[in-house]
């Protein structure tokens, strides 16, 4: 029969160290890679850039002229408004290697802005302007898909982004 009053042995410590190291290294880690990440790298979740009234956004600069401009030496800036249920512009053409700003917002209700694997997910919401910027490095087809469930036809709101070779 064991002791209760006895003194649990050493291995019940290692054990319990086995489980308490790790469950504090794994936050501090975690910490220390956001802000490795947020203060070094500056990566940062997509920001509020600003309001616009949303009946207004067809009249409101820059959304009252959708589109892509070039802004210097491979870098490009897309004006994108989205309303149930179509991106505008909903296609876009930039070389590879292009860094590429997308300012949108919504003329009606929430829509989202995913591009996979392009590291692009942001929300496009009625009264904000949503500023997410990426680098496109590969020539290929992105798909640019509304995933924020805007109404029956959500589903068929999307886009692409076409990255032609870089000549
Ligand atoms: Cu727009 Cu879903």
């Amino acid at each position: 029969m064991s002791d209760p009053g006895a003194r649990p042995s050493a291995t019940v410590y290692l054990y319990e160290l086995a489980w308490i190291l790790p469950s504090i290294a794994i936050p501090i880690g975690m910490l220390a890679a956001l802000t490795v990440t947020a203060f070094g790298a500056g990566i940062h979740l997509p920001t509020l850039e600003g309001r616009v009234t949303p009946s207004q956004v067809a009249k409101t600069a820059p959304f009252d002229v959708p589109g892509i401009r070039q802004t210097g030496p491979g870098r490009y800036e897309v004006v994108l408004t989205s309303q149930i249920w179509a991106f505008a512009p909903n296609e876009i053409r930039v070389p590879a290697g292009s860094i590429v700003t997308f300012v949108g917002t919504s003329k009606d209700v929430v829509h989202g802005l995913l591009i996979p694997h392009a590291r692009v997910n942001a929300m496009l919401l009625p009264g904000q302007i949503t500023r997410v910027t990426t680098r496109f490095e590969h020539p290929g087809e992105y798909p640019m898909l509304c995933h924020e469930y805007c109404g029956i036809a959500h589903h068929t709101m999307w886009g692409k982004v076409i990255v032609e070779p870089a000549s």
